[in-house]
């Protein structure tokens, strides 16, 4: 195609899907456990506070170990290395465009049948705080795994790097998924929050009939971070299946104790954390501190603690301005049934239940969220929250590639 004719042509079809009212789109997540990107295919029919959402299938797609391993490596400091970094930015959008394709060639549909992905990326570093460097005080997000990498090797149009609008307005660019947990899940006449442990665990409250301006939301703590770690280092294994390593042992008060002097956790909202703070470093000192320990005792202790920085978070921060009567819990804590049982003790009066709403369950629910951040860019919706992150203006999230 002639160049102009070639511009006139993608002009013409970005201008068809701004105007379309119902889309089809792949929303993607790798989170910070790095253990599979997670892909959604839905339908989204309108936008903002009107979105209907059908979802049509959805899969996790592995992320190889050297490649977890090399995320790891490179999203800590001391380790990290500028070339490592570079490359990864196109190997995992080359990962992340494996798990579009495979999602098509599951539900037999040629790339033509989609009209947008909406890809998190992956996280590589955090720096939510406003430090001094080079006479600068910003606050910033680095997420790899390009989108016009995606966009490229899909042939689909990827919008992606929806955080960094955000810290450009002055704001943490973190969590996104208030967003979401307000559009569909605010209740008429209950009190609820909703709890993804993913890595890290982040909380959402939705006081009865909230509008935008009156959810918040923050990092509670660790997730499946502190889990997933040790259990690498003692056990050579990736994750804690179904608790089973937990289940052999019992929380040391030591160990425990311990945990309790993390400032992270007991600090006030507005937080955000992840790997900088409860990954290899964290891991590295507990585990010198406590070698003696069964393994076993170690794995419940910290399973525990996971569960008790979520009560103790809600216990000092929320419960003094809203008191919940529904706690809805997603991401992959909510298969681990020790973490259930613990917040069920905790919370005692609470209904603790995992969410499932139309289709939408505690495993897909995140890449539901870059789903609708695309379906909210492309539609010229602000979709940041600035309670929740500080920012001081709305903006539109999300880089558009074709
Ligand atoms: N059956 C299970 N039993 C125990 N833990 C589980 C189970 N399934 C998933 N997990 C935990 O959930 C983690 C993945 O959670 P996920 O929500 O995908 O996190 P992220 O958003 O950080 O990728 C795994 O690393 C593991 O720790
Ligand atoms: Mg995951």
């Amino acid at each position: 195609m002639h160049k102009l004719n070639k511009f006139v042509y993608m002009s013409k079809k970005l201008l068809s899907l701004l105007r379309k009212n119902k889309r089809t789109i792949i929303g993607l997540l790798s989170g910070t456990s790095v253990d599979a990107v997670d892909a959604v295919l839905l339908q989204i029919t309108g936008n903002g506070t009107s979105s209907r959402i059908k979802i049509i299938d959805f899969i996790e797609h592995p992320v190889p170990q050297n490649i977890r391993m090399a995320v790891f490596k490179n999203s800590v400091n001391n380790t990290a290395e500028l070339e490592e970094i570079t490359r990864l930015n196109v190997i995992l959008g080359a990962v992340f465009a494996d798990a579009v394709l495979k999602l098509l060639r599951k539900n037999n549909l040629n790339p033509a049948a989609v009209d947008l992905i909406g890809s998190h990326g992956q996280t590589i570093h955090h720096l939510p705080n406003k430090d001094n460097y080079i006479g600068f005080r910003v606050k910033s997000t680095l997420q790899i795994g390009d989108p016009a990498v995606i966009a490229i090797l899909t042939g689909i149009t990827t919008i992606g790097d929806f955080r960094i609008a955000d810290c450009a307005v002055d704001g943490d660019g973190a969590p996104l998924v208030p967003f979401l947990d307000h559009i569909l899940f605010t209740h008429k006449s209950k009190n609820r929050a909703l709890l993804n442990i993913g890595g890290i665990s982040n909380i959402t409250i939705l006081k009865k009939n909230a509008s935008k301006k009156d959810v918040f939301a923050f990092d509670t703590g660790p997730g499946n971070m502190i889990i997933d770690g040790l259990m690498y280092h003692l056990f050579k294994k990736k994750f804690d299946k179904n608790a089973h390593s937990a289940k052999k042992g019992a929380v040391n008060t030591d160990l425990f104790g311990y945990l309790l002097n993390d400032k992270m956790f007991r600090k006030s909202p507005p937080k955000s954390t992840g790997r900088e703070h409860y990954g290899a470093e964290f891991q590295k000192k507990l585990l010198a501190k406590f070698n003696k320990l069964n393994k076993y005792d170690i794995i419940r202790t910290v399973t525990e603690f996971t569960a008790y920085s979520v009560w103790y978070n809600y216990n000092n921060f929320i419960k003094p301005v809203c008191v919940i009567e529904e706690l809805l819990i997603s991401g992959g804590g909510a298969k681990n049934p020790l973490i259930m049982r613990a917040l069920k003790n905790y919370f005692k009066g609470v209904s603790v239940n995992e969410v499932k709403q139309n289709g939408i369950n505690s495993m897909n629910k995140e890449a539901v969220l870059f789903a609708v951040l695309a379906n909210e860019c492309i539609s010229g919706n602000p979709a940041n929250m600035n309670r929740v992150t500080g920012s001081t203006k709305d903006v539109i999230l999300g880089k558009i590639c074709q």
